[in-house]
């Protein structure tokens, strides 16, 4: 099914997204390049990610990850990210083996390498099977400091050794009551595209999530959510709308089983970030369900 779209007359490009299914070790995965998708998602083949914060143990992440990988949808099927804590990414990148669940990142410093204590390189991701980084996470910019100019050079560091950033963007409530919802999310976007150029979004990801509604369990409408979405593809249309066409743009903000039909509904949400449900198996599997059935 092609999914209609607010910049749907601009849909159809060749662009190719990266395939699921058994395809070897995630190191072996990493390597890959973005790969040709199913037809039935048309351009935009949604995708389910699971941002864990700090939390897990070992044992807790093995017991999850046994849970994803045996119930995850077959057919169709969303692509599916697990962003485990750095500490664990080789771990779960071993037990995601021959599954088709992909590892991500959630974060990366936005230097090479050199003498930068504490931080994680793009290259060092790579190395360890991640295929995927978040970037400008809003906990990130409000307890780090990540400035936007940060977060572009962050997302620059990750594209240029081959990860796909998960650029996160979105409000503060105090924004929204202002007023400024696209002043804020235009300039969070701008900073990226001004460094890196909108052809970095052909394999990148953007994330909306209002601040407001980050693990709060308050939730943004789903005409509130396709507003901010249908605007993020028409701002990056403004400079290609093949691109924008084809980039799937993810809500994240209190996500679960039981509204992710009414948000993944919406035209331009192409699927969510997910954080507290994606530490629930039942939770992250029926969100996953529901978006391989829209
Ligand atoms: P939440 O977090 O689903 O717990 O609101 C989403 C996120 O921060 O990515």
């Amino acid at each position: 099914m092609i999914r209609p779209s607010s910049t749907d007359k601009i849909a159809g490009s060749d662009f190719r997204l990266p395939k699921a299914g058994p395809q070897g070790s995630a190191q072996d995965r990493a390597e890959q390049q973005p790969q040709a998708t199913s037809v039935q998602y048309g351009i935009r083949r949604p995708i389910v990610a699971g941002n864990w914060k700090m939390h897990g143990t070992r044992s807790e992440n093995a017991r999850l990850i046994d849970e994803i990988i045996s119930r995850y949808p077959a057919d169709p099927a969303p692509e599916c990210i697990v962003c485990p804590p750095y500490v664990y990414l080789q771990e779960v990148g071993r037990l995601l083996r021959d599954s088709a669940v992909l590892l991500g990142a959630q974060d990366v410093c936005a230097d090479a390498q050199g003498a930068f204590t504490g931080e994680v390189s793009a290259t060092m991701l790579k190395d360890v099977g991640c295929q995927y980084v978040i970037v400008g996470h809003s906990e990130r910019r409000l307890h780090y400091g990540e400035s936007d100019q940060l977060v572009a050079r962050k997302f620059a560091a990750a594209h240029a050794k081959g990860l796909m950033p998960i650029l996160c963007v979105g409000e503060q409530l105090a924004d929204r009551e202002a007023g400024r919802t696209r002043e804020v999310v235009a300039r969070q976007l701008d900073a990226v595209l001004e460094l890196c150029g909108v052809q970095t979004l052909a394999s990148a990801v953007v994330a909306y999530e209002p601040v407001w509604a980050i693990g709060t369990g308050r939730n943004a409408s789903p005409e509130q959510v396709q507003e901010v979405h249908a605007f993020i593809r028409g701002r990056i249309a403004a400079q290609d709308a093949t691109i924008a066409g084809a980039t799937r743009i993810l809500y994240g903000g209190s996500v679960k089983a039981s509204n992710a039909a009414e948000l993944l509904a919406m035209p331009d949400v192409d699927g969510g970030l997910i954080g507290g449900a994606s530490l629930k198996a039942d939770e992250f599997l029926a969100i996953l369900a529901v978006a391989g059935s829209r």
